[in-house]
């Protein structure tokens, strides 16, 4: 079977961003890729807090922030009174896992798709309030259907206090059915924390068309913002129950505004958000959407060719839009976290080329990202090379 082509350049796009030309950023998912203009709409805040932080912080820093959630929400499709921003989407499900009141007894439920740090976070809640944390095995392949109906076959009504899903996941890069799976936890009134930490910019559904009590994406990947750019959603019956970390000057304003006012903090990476969008907008949302959902796909199928993968072992995310894509490592290669860290980072150091490795239930992956900034020939070029950076052992 032959390659599929990649997608046409979107004329001009590289040269919106300041990365080191002589590496390959394949891995745009772990931690973005900030555009030259947004850094620099963000350094001209840094600018005016500078010039004078107490008019920048006292004299009407709460409103614009509210004016920028507002407009990051309308974006997403989510409730703009009803969205708080926070740091990230860790520190989002921090800020809900502390909030349910969880007590001996009760268990929060996740799958074996969850994020490393999300897992950490709902085990710590659990060893400190007595509950306990369940994590249901979904096989890589499961259709959506198959994933619905474990997740329901796993509730337990009247003990299952949270259920924490992820929109796409960061591991195995697969699509959940997340509006499904809130409707049927809410047919046994489980609330669902939906974890969309790649999903802004990335994937056109809406926040409200998934209905979750509690949704929280990262607009610092996908929507070009600036790094410590998250908004969490809150359903209405919850919005009163919901307490930040730390407690500050706007705790008796309620929410949003007691869980995004988190003291003396610089603020400017939300108030630069929405020149990542004006960036992905002028870019065209649809086209770069469409583009690098090709281009990762061209990437896994090259790099996929190269290691020997048929085709038909090459995971499918699931659905239409996902810019992140799996490749299987030969059998026993990046095993374990460890392996995979040590993995990634001989890939970035002797084949220029940045990726992520990743350790998924007992056998490692290769995560390829296609983004605005990427080109076919540097997935060619890893595939051309990594084949013989893996045989030495
Ligand atoms: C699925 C998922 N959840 C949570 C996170 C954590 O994001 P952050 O470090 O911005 O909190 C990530 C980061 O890649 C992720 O992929």
């Amino acid at each position: 079977m032959s390659v599929p082509q990649p997608p046409e350049p979107i004329p001009g796009a590289r040269l919106l961003f300041s990365l080191d030309p002589a590496v390959s950023h394949l891995n745009h998912g772990s931690f973005g890729a900030v555009p030259i203009g947004v850094q620099r709409a963000q350094q001209r805040l840094r600018d005016e807090m500078e010039a004078n932080p107490l008019r920048f912080f006292t004299q009407g820093l709460v409103d614009r922030i509210a004016h920028t959630r507002r407009h990051l929400a309308g974006f997403l499709g989510a409730d703009p009174d009803g969205s708080a921003l926070v740091g990230n989407t860790t520190t989002g499900v921090a800020v809900v896992l502390q909030s349910l009141g969880l007590q001996a007894g009760d268990e929060v439920l996740s799958t074996d798709h969850g994020y490393g740090a999300v897992s950490l976070a709902i085990q710590r809640e659990c060893r400190r309030t007595g509950a306990v944390s369940r994590v249901l095995p979904i096989p890589l392949a499961a259709s959506d259907e198959q994933i619905v109906q474990t997740i329901r076959a796993g509730l337990r009504p009247g003990r299952t206090r949270l259920l924490v899903v992820d929109q796409l996941t960061s591991a195995t890069a697969k699509l959940f059915p997340a509006a499904a799976i809130v409707g049927v936890a809410r047919e046994h009134g489980v609330p669902v924390l939906v974890d969309a930490a790649h999903a802004p910019g990335m994937l056109g559904t809406t926040v409200s068309s998934i209905g979750a009590e509690f949704w929280v994406g990262n607009l610092h990947k996908w929507a070009y913002a600036p790094r410590g750019t998250a908004l969490l959603a809150v359903a209405p019956q919850w919005r009163d129950r919901i307490e930040p970390l730390v407690v500050s000057w706007e705790q008796d304003s309620g929410f949003p505004a007691r869980i995004e006012w988190q003291a003396t903090l610089d603020y400017t990476s939300w108030l630069a958000a929405p020149a990542g969008l004006f960036t992905l907008r002028s870019l065209g949302v649809d086209r770069v959407r469409a583009h690098n959902a090709a281009l990762a796909a061209y990437g896994q199928r090259v790099v996929g060719d190269a290691l020997g993968v048929p085709p038909a072992h090459l995971p499918d995310p699931g659905g239409p839009g996902v810019a992140l894509r799996l490749i299987p490592l030969p059998a026993g290669t990046a095993a374990t976290i460890d392996a995979a860290r040590t993995l990634q980072t001989r890939i970035g150091e002797r084949l220029a080329a940045e990726v992520a490795v990743m350790s998924w239930n007992g056998r490692g992956w290769l995560r390829l990202g296609g983004q605005v900034y990427n080109t076919a020939d540097e997935y060619e070029r890893l595939a051309a090379r990594l084949p013989a950076l893996l045989a030495q052992r």
